[in-house]
């Protein structure tokens, strides 16, 4: 058997109600951190960071409970800006974050939170700006060592940043986002709990749901791909196919959240152990350059980059989709999965093309040469910058 690593999280608790572990797991995190760095310390009320979407905590059922289960400790909530995290509006978290100086810090929200929440985690420990720490620019840096303890609180099922070691920021001087990526981001812990994402809206059940998937064929594919790996994406996919098939007509189905939530998580799992691709690479760069959220950005590309990797992928997207029962007959797995994709884009009244956001198709070749990032390198094909520049002219 091939030799491979796997690195996730210390401590994942998977289920409807798990939410209600959220005091007892700060409880005990905070004792063990102060116990090992002070005496006494572990006796002290415990300085929380409260990190959420800047609308969640105000709006949602969930805020109240939340707060309340945690007022053992001294809670600062800090909302993040809107939209997806970029160097300046996390150095902004991060200063704030720092001036409480928590023991530790519990993020309540989609990917956007959970990302800053990693990156938080080490910039309260190594002040200064996340530009440095971002992979592929000249001059960046790793992250020193051992961040301050977090703990994920998911709210939609789709990016699996709640298990993955690699914080996505935007550069905005660039124009393109990278990533800070360490093992000492891991969440400390983590709490899926899905009733959280039962009042999700549809466009966000499925950009986020899409990007799960995208994540999950993606890894299976990739260039770093292990037997792990894809077995947990094996047992994942299924019920994240079916899942997004049902949540567009009932969105407040446990049993369907629960599948969505646990093929989010694994999708996490995997990416953050075996790399993505394409249409990852693709997302970034378009992404970094135009506000197209990240999970349409997955799912429009993911049927092109199929495509264009077909003759080195068809036995093993057939083995992917063999297990689920929408698929399974397919008798060309590449372009049924690929159709399928663009039908769930339908079904969420989502897009199947980027025209909509106005992106000049004279950029096709300078966002080819920017979608050249970890995820692209994962690709299980090189693909040429004139292919590249193919699809996207495709898409845009
Ligand atoms: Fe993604």
């Amino acid at each position: 058997m091939i030799p491979f690593s796997l690195e996730m999280p210390r401590a994942v608790h998977f289920g409807a109600g798990v939410l209600s572990k959220l005091p007892e797991v700060v409880h005990e995190l905070c004792a063990s951190e102060r116990g090992a760095s002070e005496p006494g310390g572990a006796d002290r009320r415990p300085r929380v960071l409260l990190l959420c979407g800047h609308r969640w905590l105000r709006g949602s059922p969930w805020s109240a409970s939340i707060t309340t289960s945690l007022s053992g400790g001294a809670v600062q909530v800090l909302g993040c800006p809107p939209g997806e995290p970029a160097v300046r509006s996390v150095d902004e978290c991060a200063r704030a974050a720092a001036d409480f100086r928590p023991d530790v810090i519990v993020a309540v929200g989609g990917g956007s939170v959970l990302d800053t929440a990693k990156a938080l985690s080490a910039l309260v420990r190594y002040p200064g700006s996340s530009e440095r720490f971002l992979e592929g620019f000249a001059g960046s840096m790793p992250v020193p060592g051992p961040c301050l303890p977090w703990v994920a609180v998911p709210t939609t099922s789709g990016t699996g940043a709640e298990a993955t070691k690699n914080s996505v920021i935007k550069a905005e001087a660039a124009g393109v986002k990278r990533s800070m990526r360490s093992r000492h981001l891991l969440a400390h812990t983590v709490l899926v709990d899905p009733e959280l994402t039962r009042s999700l809206p549809a466009a966000v059940t499925g950009t986020s749901g899409l990007d799960a998937l995208t994540q999950l064929v993606e890894s299976y594919v990739s260039k770093a791909s292990t037997p792990p790996v894809r077995s947990l994406v094996r047992g994942a996919f299924a019920g994240m196919w079916e899942a997004l098939e049902g949540l567009a007509a009932a969105p407040a189905d446990i049993a369907l959240r629960e599948k969505a939530s646990y093929g989010s998580f694994i999708s996490g799992v995997a990416l953050a152990n075996a790399g993505l691709g394409a249409a990852h690479g693709f997302a970034a760069s378009v992404g970094g350059a135009y506000d197209v959220p990240h999970g349409l950005a997955c799912a429009v590309f993911l049927p092109h980059v199929l495509q264009a990797n077909r003759d080195v992928i068809q036995e093993r997207i057939a083995e992917l989709v063999s297990a689920s029962p929408a698929l399974a007959a397919a008798k060309d797995p590449v372009s049924d999965l690929g159709a399928g994709v663009t039908r769930l884009l339908r079904a969420y009244g989502l897009p199947s093309d980027l025209r909509q956001f106005s992106i000049p198709a004279e950029k096709a070749g300078e966002l080819a040469e920017k979608s050249s990032g970890s995820s692209m390198r994962g690709n299980p094909r090189e693909l040429s910058l004139e292919e590249r520049a193919s699809i996207l002219l495709r898409v845009i």
